[in-house]
């Protein structure tokens, strides 16, 4: 794809008051230095299948400081680009440390396709919001930015290709064999991860915006771990191995080393022997240990963890993996394993103003759906015998009903915890228990509905998908009469009539929703949680340069 010494990034990933991690896929085996501030950091790279990266530990930087920096592959400078190279011309890099104190703001969003920005691909498409806030930042100075980007799921799509994927899996194997037009292995892994983080104005937001980020299904495949009838028919297939050791070990190299802190790369089994090979004379192959590891945490989803969180000024964000820490079996089904529950209850403490459960599903589905979500569950249990349940489970996978509430078990277990921390029974309550999520390709706010009393907290849900990858307009209306009308009486009867127990509280739709492609930015201000959904708009026909709109905001102020 590049003759470039430097394939993909650089990316600013992990970023704390003094250092921050920047990954790099590189073309050979090599050195990679970053410079900055008058210092340089440096680190071998590693391989993987035949792609070689390196994850630059970047360290003793003031806090509060904005750094531009330099990458250089062993003695050839490859980042920025020349300023008029492709890529280049936009502001220098930079490393911006979190500055103590400072209240955070933070970009979120989710599902985001990688097709092209001219009018053919806006036309299908529509804008990439992601872009549009890029261009916004790399070209209005008065623009204030966000600290960060936290991607809640579906990066990539390895499932729904798109046409220039198919053009690569083609030259590569026969797209009539399985898995077809599907990924197959690590190579068009890599692949895919280009195509979605290649264009230059989102290369250079990822080069200079922190990021944070957590898989949901379409990273693997769409309705990943629905049921444990699902996961028994795909590993029936003959590719389905090669295709969920792939795309959990690209995901430990492109998404999840970037998310750990210093601690947690310190404790983590595969970084602890990259770490040990940076005097080696020859590169370290990772690949058998990222595709054991990938195997193995398939097996077992308590060997190893994905989930993090991160503390920023006074407030807490506490990221869960929603898909692969499942229990499928179904006696004791469980969106969460005990394990991860147990880490979970761990984190939902109170003394933030703010505390934020990052969840590529979201927890507070329209309340209609996910009643209907927990009688399909009950059903599919058998509470209305084997039959149904064997309707009940093609209804699932039919129509996605796989979130939050048909889990009942992790539901419950979450809600306690959600509402002991804004009664301030784990510490002093925050202003808002925050739930942040996508993956329903529609943004909206709810709220759970309880007494408020000074010292109590908001719990809330905020939705931002897709940053670009829109509902059709046909389905648009559907979705919001059948989420938002027919659902609400039908779910909870329907519900009832299996036995559901009910949510230990009601919640109701504050705003939206919206369809539109957009990327939501949330400020911790003193008037309350102030979030702006963002979406990009083509005017007089130039598709390159969108302008960015605001689709909504919201502040949700103490007085509820
Ligand atoms: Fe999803």
């Amino acid at each position: 794809m590049t003759t470039s010494p430097l394939v993909l990034g650089p990316l600013v990933r992990h970023v704390d008051e003094t250092s921050a991690s920047v990954w790099v896929e590189t073309r050979d085996a090599g050195r990679v230095t970053v410079r900055a501030d008058g210092g340089s950091w440096q680190a071998p790279t590693f391989r993987v299948h035949g792609h070689h990266y390196a994850l630059v530990v970047v360290d003793g930087l003031a806090p509060g400081s904005v750094s531009p920096y330099t990458v250089e592959v062993d003695d050839a400078r490859v980042w920025p680009p020349a300023e008029d190279a492709e890529g280049g011309g936009y502001p220098p890099s930079v490393i911006a440390t979190l500055k103590p104190g400072k209240p955070l703001r933070m970009a979120f969003g989710s599902c985001r396709t990688s097709v092209d920005h001219g009018e053919s691909g806006n036309a299908t498409h529509g804008v990439d919001a992601l872009r549009s806030l890029a261009l916004k930042m790399a070209t209005d100075e008065t623009a204030r930015w966000p600290d960060l980007v936290l991607f809640l799921g579906d990066q990539v799509y390895a499932d729904e290709t798109t046409e220039e994927m198919q053009r690569f899996i083609k030259e590569r194997r026969d797209i009539d064999e399985p898995p077809g037009k599907e990924l197959k292995d690590y190579e068009e892994y890599a692949h895919l991860y280009a195509l979605a983080w290649s264009d230059p104005l989102n290369r250079w937001l990822l080069s200079t915006l922190p990021s944070l980020m957590i898989f949901d299904d379409h990273d693997v495949r769409d309705d990943w771990n629905t049921s444990y009838a699902w996961q028994q028919d795909i590993r029936r297939t003959s590719w389905w191995h090669e295709r969920i050791v792939s795309g959990l070990a690209s995901y430990w190299v492109y998404q999840h080393v970037g998310n750990l802190s210093g601690d947690e790369r310190d404790a983590d089994p595969v970084w602890q022997r990259v770490v040990a090979a940076h005097e080696r004379p020859d590169e370290l192959d990772l690949s058998d240990v990222l595709d054991d590891l990938a195997e193995r945490v398939d097996e077992d989803p308590t060997s190893y963890r994905w989930s993090y969180a991160r503390d920023f000024a006074g407030v807490r964000l506490v990221v869960v993996d929603s898909r692969a820490a499942r229990v499928l079996e179904p006696d004791r089904r469980s969106l969460l394993d005990d394990e991860e529950l147990a880490w979970l209850d761990g984190k939902m403490r109170g003394d933030v103003k703010h505390l934020f459960v990052g969840t590529s599903l979201p927890f507070l589905l329209p309340a209609g759906l996910h009643y209907l979500e927990a009688w399909n569950e009950a059903v599919g249990n058998g509470a209305w015998g084997r039959r149904p349940a064997k309707y009940g489970e093609q209804l699932r996978r039919a129509v996605d009903l796989e979130h939050w509430g048909a889990f009942q078990h992790a539901f419950h277990a979450v809600a306690a915890m959600a509402q002991e921390v804004a009664d301030g029974r784990r510490g002093k309550a925050p202003k808002t228990v925050t739930f942040l999520s996508g993956d329903v390709h529609h943004s909206y706010v709810s709220e759970v509905d309880r007494p408020h009393w000074a010292g109590s907290s908001r719990i809330i849900q905020l939705v931002c998908s897709p940053i670009r990858n829109p509902l059709p307009r046909k389905m648009r209306f559907a979705t919001a009469v059948l989420a938002y009308a027919v659902a609400g009486p039908i779910g909870k009867l329907v519900a009832r009539s299996a036995k559901v127990p009910d949510a230990p509280f009601r919640w109701r739709n504050l705003a939206g929703p919206w369809f539109d492609n957009s990327i939501a930015v949330l400020e911790d201000r003193d008037d309350g949680l102030a979030v702006s959904w963002l979406t990009g708009v083509v005017e007089h026909g130039d598709n390159e340069h969108p302008r960015l709109d605001v689709v909504a905001d919201v502040v949700i102020d103490d007085a509820g």
